[in-house]
């Protein structure tokens, strides 16, 4: 696989990297054993970068990380996330801290549970609005100089506090959502201050959580637990909507003779240099899918065609169901 530079002078990572939040949690049943297989099958094909957060599972996400990585962590560019409190009796309840006291034991916390002694990339998860955004990246940047994070990140933090963010510490990437139908970061200030700063983008829920693979055909298939039933693209007219789009996707992928998934990542590395994308699975047979995505050239003529049936701000419903928690 191709290696892309995350940010101007960054670390070397091959272009698509593997998500592992469905592994543990809001995606269905999980399986430990194909999991730990799929991170192995992963770094085998030339993926470098995994991604975890300390609110996946909660907790168990980065345990298995750690635990899949045991002999392993020279070839991993480990990333992992701090800042959504998830109450430990309650995990449904979630609150946001950026506290720097918050920050360095939440960082303690990480590296027990990967067992590792240091972290590649650490972002705050969701800015906290109660505290300046320059003292949770001091808190981070300290970090740094210990040697147990060599870079920060953000995720879904607004044009501003990455301009805040980025005074204080070299910020290396901006952790976003990026797909087809997640387009918002092109427009609102987001990816301009990205690329004017040399922050590179790490593109999360590139296949919009599954639905852009063309695999989810009725959103009564979920689980009680799963958070697409939250989520409002996935619900009523709007999957109606959102599934005609993605069938005329499906369409472009088969005369390309590829899969809907592989058109959907293509798409989205395509975007430009500065983009990896973290594509998640839990099983190695869609993992292989994916990865062969990289071997997938869109011309100019292909791209337009799939913005033509999937226009900007095409997909119908917020992607959230409480939108008032990402872009801050
Ligand atoms: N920063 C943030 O706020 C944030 C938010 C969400 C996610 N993330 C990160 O981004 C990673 C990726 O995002 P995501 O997992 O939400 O969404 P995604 O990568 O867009 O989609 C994952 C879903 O698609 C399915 N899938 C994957 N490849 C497929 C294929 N070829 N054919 C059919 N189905 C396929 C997976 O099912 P199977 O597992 O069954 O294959 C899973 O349910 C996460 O793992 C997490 O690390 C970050």
């Amino acid at each position: 696989m191709m290696l892309r530079s995350l940010g101007t002078n960054g670390p070397r990572v091959a272009e698509l990297g593997l998500g592992c939040m469905g592994m543990s949690e809001f995606y269905g049943v999980r399986d430990d054993a194909e999991s730990i297989r799929t991170i192995h099958r992963a770094l085998e094909l030339g993926v470098t970068m995994l991604d975890t957060a300390d609110m996946y599972g909660p907790f168990i996400n980065e345990e298995l990380v750690g635990r899949a990585i045991v002999g392993k962590r020279e070839g991993v560019f480990l990333a992992t996330k701090f800042g959504i409190v998830r109450d430990a009796v309650d995990p449904s309840q979630r609150g946001i801290s950026g506290d720097p006291q918050y920050v360095a034991s939440a960082c303690e916390a990480s590296l027990r549970r990967l067992n590792v002694d240091h972290i590649d990339l650490y972002y705050q998860h969701r800015v906290d609005t109660k505290t300046p955004i320059e003292e949770t990246v001091g808190a981070m940047a300290r970090l740094v100089e210990q040697g147990k994070v060599r870079y920060i990140g953000l995720s879904e933090a607004s044009e501003t506090s990455i301009r805040r963010a980025a005074t204080v510490h070299t910020i290396t990437a901006l952790q976003n959502e990026w797909s087809l139908w997640s387009r918002n970061l092109e427009s609102n200030g987001q990816l301009l201050a990205a690329r004017e700063l040399g922050i590179g983008i790490v593109a999360y829920s590139p296949l919009g959580r599954g639905f852009l693979t063309g695999a989810i055909r009725s959103s009564k298939d979920f689980s009680a637990d799963d958070f697409r039933r939250t989520s409002p693209r996935f619900s009523g007219e709007n999957f109606e909507k959102n599934l005609r789009l993605v069938d005329a996707v499906r369409e472009i992928a088969q005369q390309k003779n590829c899969t809907a998934a592989q058109l959907a990542l293509a798409w989205v590395l395509a975007q430009g240099d500065d983009i990896v994308a973290i594509p998640g699975t839990k099983r190695v047979s869609t993992l292989e899918e994916n990865i062969a995505s990289t071997n997938i050239h869109l011309s100019a003529a292909d791209l337009a065609e799939i913005e033509r049936v999937f226009p900007l701000d095409g997909a119908s419903g917020a992607r959230y169901a409480d939108m008032s928690f990402v872009n801050r």
